[in-house]
């Protein structure tokens, strides 16, 4: 049985809704996170609909005093990995953080993991380890390593590491989860994605053009080989993916050794067709203009989310429509994000 977890870069986007998945589901969760792309009004969020507190450190990953210390303090017995740095553009920019961060943070992590005693680890992967896929959907045994970028080659190195790691350790029980495109908000509209700046992702980009903050939207490219010649892609609700998590740690009381699944829907969508989603769902129409393809970006990236399903009994529930309504509703709420207060 696992009763405590340590859950890094718990006060970000995705770990925030798995933090609060975790307290519901009867968890002692310990957040350990540096606040480098985070608010800790997240975690007194995740507090106040859990009516349970996590107990949060501010701290980096890559400090191992810290970690033994946090290590010894509290009886953890699995680590759910979610620190890391996630801007490709970035990456390509400062690579060296990159590799320090995702890379360093990782070996740091699984040393001091080691000598607590501490061996299960869910690792947050990508799709992006995929490349550009030979073909769609995506099974989990498909080629992986040819990445575009020093982020997403962060991400295969650390598959990589953790699969060395439990080859040469039979304690060793890990959990590679390649997301597709987490979107959405917990449906209280109380957490959800907080970007700074001018958001890279195409969701929060919508839902701040939606509230006024941005003019109109950059459709990058309207002549791939897709359905209306845009981007497709496997749009996943960041609380099905949280429930993801809980099965991959369930699972891994079964088995050693490193497991990789997809966590996506299965179902992509079309640039246009998110607008048009995100136009039914908000009753905000999205102006957009087309320009050209953004460099890097692929045509078509869905997942094969059968593995998951058989192997986890896990599957995303959340619709297009529903993913929509809770971005919506996070930006409405908090049209500054944690900065807003106005909860
Ligand atoms: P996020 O930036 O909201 O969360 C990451 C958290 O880690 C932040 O709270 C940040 O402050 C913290 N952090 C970063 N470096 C740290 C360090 N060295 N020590 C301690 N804390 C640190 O991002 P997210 O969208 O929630 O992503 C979580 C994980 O999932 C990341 O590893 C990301 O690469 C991966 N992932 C994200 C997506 C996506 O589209 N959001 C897709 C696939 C994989
Ligand atoms: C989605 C679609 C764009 C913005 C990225 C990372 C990937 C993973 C998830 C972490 C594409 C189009 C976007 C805009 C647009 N992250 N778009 N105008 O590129 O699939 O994946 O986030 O692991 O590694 O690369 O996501 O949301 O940026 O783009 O037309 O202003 O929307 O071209 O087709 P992407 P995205």
């Amino acid at each position: 049985m696992i009763k405590t977890v340590l859950v890094t870069g718990g006060a970000g986007y995705i770990g925030s809704h798995t933090t609060l998945a975790l307290l519901l589901a009867g968890f002692n969760v310990v957040v350990l996170d540096n606040l480098c792309n985070a608010s800790p009004e997240s975690l007194r969020r995740v507090a106040q609909l859990s009516d349970r507190e996590p107990v949060f450190e501010k701290g980096d990953i890559r400090d191992r005093a810290l970690l033994d210390k946090l290590l010894a303090q509290h009886p953890v017995q699995a680590v759910l990995h979610f620190a890391g740095l996630k801007s490709v553009g970035e990456s390509v920019a400062y690579p060296l953080r990159y590799y320090d961060n995702n890379v360093g943070g990782t070996v740091t992590l699984c040393q001091a993991m080691a000598a607590a005693g501490v061996f299960t680890l869910v690792f947050s992967s990508s799709a992006t380890v995929y490349g550009d896929p030979a073909t769609v959907p995506i099974t989990e045994d498909q080629p992986a390593g040819h990445t575009t970028n020093p982020y997403g080659r962060s991400k295969f190195m650390v598959e990589q590491l953790l699969g060395d790691l439990a080859a040469s350790d039979p304690r060793w029980r890990v959990a590679l989860l390649r997301y597709f495109n987490p979107v959405g908000a917990h449906e209280s509209g109380l957490i959800g994605e907080d970007p700074h700046g001018i958001p890279n992702n195409l969701l929060p980009y919508i839902t701040q053009v939606a509230v006024g903050k941005l003019p109109e939207l950059a459709v990058f490219g309207n002549d791939y080989q897709t359905i209306d010649g845009t981007g497709v892609r496997d749009y996943i609700h960041v609380v099905d993916l949280a429930q993801g998590h809980l099965a991959a740690l369930k699972e891994l009381l079964t088995r050693t050794g490193t497991h990789v699944w997809n966590l996506g829907t299965g179902q992509g969508y079309s640039v246009l067709q998110v607008v048009q989603a995100f136009k039914a769902a908000s009753g905000q129409p999205i102006p957009y203009r087309t320009v050209p393809r953004r460099p890097g970006d692929i045509a078509a990236c869905y997942a094969d989310p059968a593995k998951a399903a058989a192997e986890l009994g896990w599957s995303a529930k959340r619709d297009l429509f529903t993913m929509m309504s809770d971005s919506w509703r996070w930006q409405k709420m908090n049209p500054d994000g944690y900065r807003s207060g106005n909860d």
